[in-house]
């Protein structure tokens, strides 16, 4: 142990000792975490990963977070679960109805000048907001123009997302959503049921695509009219959103437009002059 921290401690009392090693601790799980798998997170915000981490100690029944550490290097599929405990991946349809509206009236006007519209869902976790814009892009006439490519790092939700499979017991809050955000059809045109499951037609997934992307160690893979990354970059610090939003702006055509979500903002990173507000309240901006 380094002198500085014995030291330190020998005046500390014990919770602060105990988030001290705990720090020291987490530091070298995300460094095996890297290492050995390649899924980075030591730029992501440390109090909401010291929440799940500890979670999944107890879960375990392990004494620390070391023995955690031992069990993701030793026990090769240990670490999904893991990997599913950092990814949230808490999600609606139509989430944000009047983000969803702004898109329709502000955002579509303009895309139908182009022959083809990539749109990129960043970080779509299970799916629900790739099929709101495949139902609003259907309905403004632009589906077979348009193609979506959804990624997210986390490989059960993009499995989860493929299959468009949705809980029946949330397709009554779904619709409020869908209605509230300018959509003009019976929602239930769009999915069949069985007693569990909302399942979507078909046609809503024909220009779809998805994938595993990681958007902290993985680049470009083309060029998009209109990135959605909402939710996401909520959890990491200020370098890694840099980092991000530089991935973003070198993959967006000019005049593209990027979606963040309620909370997030791109003023506060060096790419925010690129943009301008395209309809502030609903994060849409344009790129210069
Ligand atoms: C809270 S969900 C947001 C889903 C959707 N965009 C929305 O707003 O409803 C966050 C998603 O981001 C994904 N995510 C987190 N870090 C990521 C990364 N480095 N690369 C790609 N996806 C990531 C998680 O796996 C999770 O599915």
């Amino acid at each position: 142990m380094n002198r500085k921290y014995m030291d330190k401690h020998s005046e500390l009392n014990e919770q602060t000792y105990d988030n001290e090693l705990q720090n020291i601790e987490i530091n070298l799980l995300l460094e095996g975490l890297y290492q050995m798998y390649g899924f980075d997170f030591r730029h992501y915000l440390r109090s909401s990963l010291r929440r799940r981490i500890l979670n999944r100690m107890k879960a375990e029944k392990l004494p620390t977070i070391t023995a955690l550490l031992e069990k993701v290097l030793h026990h090769p599929g240990f670490v999904d679960k893991l990997l599913g405990d950092m990814s949230i991946r808490v999600t609606e349809m139509f989430r944000d109805p009047s983000f969803f509206r702004a898109f329709r009236n502000q955002v579509v006007p303009e895309l139908r000048q182009y022959p083809e519209i990539r749109i990129w869902h960043a970080g779509c976790a299970t799916g629900e907001e790739v099929y709101s814009m495949a139902i609003l892009m259907q309905e403004e006439g632009l589906a077979e123009r348009t193609k979506v490519y959804a990624t997210d790092m986390n490989e059960k939700a993009i499995e989860a997302a493929q299959k468009g499979a949705f809980p029946l017991k949330q397709m009554q809050a779904y619709t409020k959503n869908y209605l509230e955000s300018g959509g003009t059809k019976a929602f239930s045109e769009y999915y069949t049921t069985d007693n569990q499951y909302a399942y979507f037609r078909p046609l809503m997934k024909e220009n779809l695509m998805f994938a595993q992307h990681n958007l902290v160690t993985d680049g470009s893979f083309n060029e998009f009219h209109v990135i959605l990354c909402r939710n996401v970059m909520i959890y990491f610090d200020n370098q890694l959103q840099k980092q991000v939003h530089r991935l973003f702006h070198d993959s967006l055509t000019s005049g593209g437009y990027l979606g963040l979500g309620k909370k997030e903002s791109i003023l506060f990173v060096p790419e925010g002059v690129q943009y301008d507000e395209f309809v502030p309240q609903e994060r849409i901006y344009r790129k210069k």
